[in-house]
């Protein structure tokens, strides 16, 4: 059996290369999201979005919740999956960023699929909850802060319907999920969940390591 292959360098730009369906507005967008602080360390690769338009289309989803909108990259590929009448609700705790995204939801032509909220991803996955009750909702990607996974993928269990998926990012945490001396907040907060997720017979389950570490977990049917 073959090992997980180092993908970076050379081969990652041929993944790229053979992979990668690219346009100019998720170009663009991700370039003026990497001359922002942080920008080039928050923003989901471009494989990874190209991944959740992918799973997107394969639940045949027509609602999906993305908690953490910054410029707003992830709901702009998934909402570019969904059939016209489909929505993508989006939230994050500030809308410093949401002039750059909506400019470029509305050059992509998906800015009716996509639904801004300001506001706290553990009040705002309540709120649907109240909304569009239990097992309402298709696909949900968490990529958020990260102290607050646990409750957006229990917030996320609860809306998404049998079958449907749970998305979360950076289940790998640049490594730092395998290094002892790693003991600040957030590497806590996803070793713990991913320990939960391992036992949680709720869902059928990969980790991909591909990007920063992007876990599937669906929900059973029964
Ligand atoms: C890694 S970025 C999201 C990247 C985005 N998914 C993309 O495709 O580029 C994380 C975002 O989570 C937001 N955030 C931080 N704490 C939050 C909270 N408690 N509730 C909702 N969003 C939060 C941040 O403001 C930031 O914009």
């Amino acid at each position: 059996m073959a090992n997980q292959l180092d993908v970076a360098g050379d081969l990652l730009a041929y993944v790229r290369q053979v992979s990668l369906r690219d346009d100019d507005v998720l170009r663009d967008l991700r370039e003026i999201t990497m001359e922002l602080p942080a920008g080039e360390k928050l923003l989901v690769m471009a494989e990874e979005g190209q991944l959740l338009e992918l799973l997107v289309g394969l639940c045949g989803a027509r609602r999906v919740v993305d908690v953490g909108t910054f410029t707003g990259y992830s709901a702009l590929c998934m909402a570019r999956a969904l059939p016209p009448d489909g929505t993508v609700v989006t939230c994050d705790i500030s809308a410093r960023w949401s002039t750059i995204a909506v400019e470029h939801w509305k050059r992509a032509e998906v800015a009716d699929r996509i639904d801004f909220r300001i506001g706290a991803g553990k009040q705002i996955l309540g709120d649907l909850l109240a909304e569009f009750g239990a097992d309402s909702v298709d696909l949900v990607f968490i990529d958020a802060d990260k102290t607050g996974y646990r409750d957006y993928y229990e917030g996320a269990l609860r809306l998404v319907r049998p079958g449907g998926l749970v998305v979360i990012d950076n289940t790998l945490f640049f490594g730092r999920v395998i290094d002892p001396a790693a003991q600040d907040a957030d590497t806590v907060a996803i070793r713990a969940l991913n320990d939960l997720l391992r036992d949680d017979d709720r869902v059928d389950l990969a980790l991909l390591p591909m990007g920063d570490g992007i876990t599937l977990a669906r929900k059973k049917l029964t």
